[in-house]
């Protein structure tokens, strides 16, 4: 596979030599007129449109709930702006898309970046690849302006997959990683950073409202809080360690006895990530307690037993976070009832479990890198 990246990136670098159109030379013409753009955009983009709603200075940004299982919103990449579906993913730290030279069929089947198009992209001679839970993905690094919404990242180092392994019928086009930026694997700023370093936000700080059941109404936003999103008081919970979004977790309960977690452990606070994931046997140990029998991949429980299913508690710096069996079981398109329990493939030296939509739906989560912390209140 190494030669597909090596004629991707003899074209990529073709492409910067002959640029096509005459707007683009002039812009291009020199690095310090590039910069002189750049900052431009910069300056105006942030003086003009900080602010998404009159009196703050949060940009509210809406993602689309697909079907309870992936939340997805619009960036764009490029001048003229072209537009991408992505997963706003607290758990990674790069920004990718596909690229026009990757052949496998997830890339085909959704939007490619036109980087001829773009009069503003660059690329880097570096490759890089990641593997996630879901798939893995190879890629070029390039740099070029990124939108979110009202937010703009000029010059924003991204990647561009040329081949995709595994991601099967995925609904969005590539991720956006929210992660801290020693987890990324292109190596560059990722783009929060960017926002933030450069003062597009007013503070360094993101949260997400995942909402329950209906396509509309989930949202990620950024430089504050929207109180609104939330009732009751929001806990902050310290990181184990500034790099990355994990804490310690008490324990994990049911009817005031531990059923995992005894002891303590971590847990990942993962938007791009659908279920609850732990380590197999106690993940096994919590399906038997609730009565789950196995078909297929997934483990089934009664439709009419879901209401009379004890809550799930996780605790948290010494706070209950309630998760109804309403909101860890899923109808299937059959109108049987799923459960979001699933082992981590993953194997970690410490317990570690992954809270991903399933509890996040339950939870409005908030993003501190000033202050390397969490928060979580309860959603309304
Ligand atoms: C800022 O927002 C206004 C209205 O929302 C829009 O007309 C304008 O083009 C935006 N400016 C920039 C630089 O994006
Ligand atoms: C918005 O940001 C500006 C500059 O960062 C700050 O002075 C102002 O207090 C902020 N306004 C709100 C409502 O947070
Ligand atoms: C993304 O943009 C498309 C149109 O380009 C629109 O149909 C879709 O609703 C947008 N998604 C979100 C989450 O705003
Ligand atoms: C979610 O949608 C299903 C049907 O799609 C409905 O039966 C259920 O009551 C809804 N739940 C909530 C909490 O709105
Ligand atoms: C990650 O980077 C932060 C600074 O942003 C640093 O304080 C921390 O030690 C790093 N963590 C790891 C695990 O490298």
């Amino acid at each position: 596979m190494k030669w597909l990246v090596f004629l991707g990136l003899v074209a990529f670098s073709e492409c910067i030599v002959k640029i096509p159109l005459t707007r683009v030379k002039i812009m291009r013409k020199t690095h310090s007129e590039t910069n002189m753009l750049n900052n431009f955009l910069k300056e105006h983009a942030y003086r003009l449109n900080l602010t998404s709603s009159p009196g703050s200075n949060i940009t509210t940004h809406p993602l689309k709930n697909i079907e309870d299982m992936l939340y997805v919103g619009n960036i764009t990449i490029g001048t003229p702006p072209q537009e991408f579906q992505v997963v706003f993913d607290t758990a990674s730290s790069d920004l990718w898309v596909p690229s026009v030279f990757c052949t496998s069929p997830t890339c085909v089947s959704h939007v490619m970046f036109r980087h001829l198009e773009s009069s503003t992209f660059r690329l880097i001679r570096k490759t890089f690849s990641i593997e996630y839970g879901s798939g893995r993905m190879k890629g070029v690094v390039a740099h070029d302006t990124v939108r979110i919404g009202d937010l703009i990242s000029t010059d924003q180092q991204f990647g561009l997959s040329v081949a995709e392994y595994g991601f099967k019928r995925i609904p969005f086009d590539g991720v956006l990683g929210l992660n801290y930026p020693n987890l990324s694997f292109t190596g560059g700023i990722p783009i929060f950073d960017n926002l933030k370093n450069h003062g597009a936000i007013s503070e360094p700080v993101f949260a997400f409202y995942l909402s329950k059941n209906k396509t509309e109404g989930s949202v990620v936003m950024f430089g504050g809080v929207d109180h609104r999103y939330y009732q009751g008081a929001l806990n902050w919970i310290p990181l184990i360690q500034a790099g990355d979004w994990r804490v310690h977790m008490d324990r994990i309960s049911m009817k005031r006895q531990d059923i995992a977690c005894s002891g303590g452990c971590e847990a990942l606070v993962d938007t791009g990530t659908s279920l609850i994931l732990g380590p197999r046997r106690l993940v096994n140990n919590i399906l038997s307690l609730i009565g789950a029998t196995p078909r297929g991949s997934k483990h089934y429980v009664s439709c009419f037993a879901v209401h009379s299913l004890p809550s799930i508690v996780f605790t948290i710096n010494g706070i209950n976070y309630p998760v109804p069996a309403q909101a860890y079981t899923i109808k299937d398109y059959s109108d049987d009832c799923y459960t979001t329990f699933k082992e981590n493939t993953e194997s970690t030296s410490t317990e570690t479990w992954i809270l991903g939509d399933v509890f996040l739906r339950q939870f409005f989560s908030v993003y501190d890198r000033g202050n390397d912390r969490i928060g979580l209140a309860q959603a309304v």
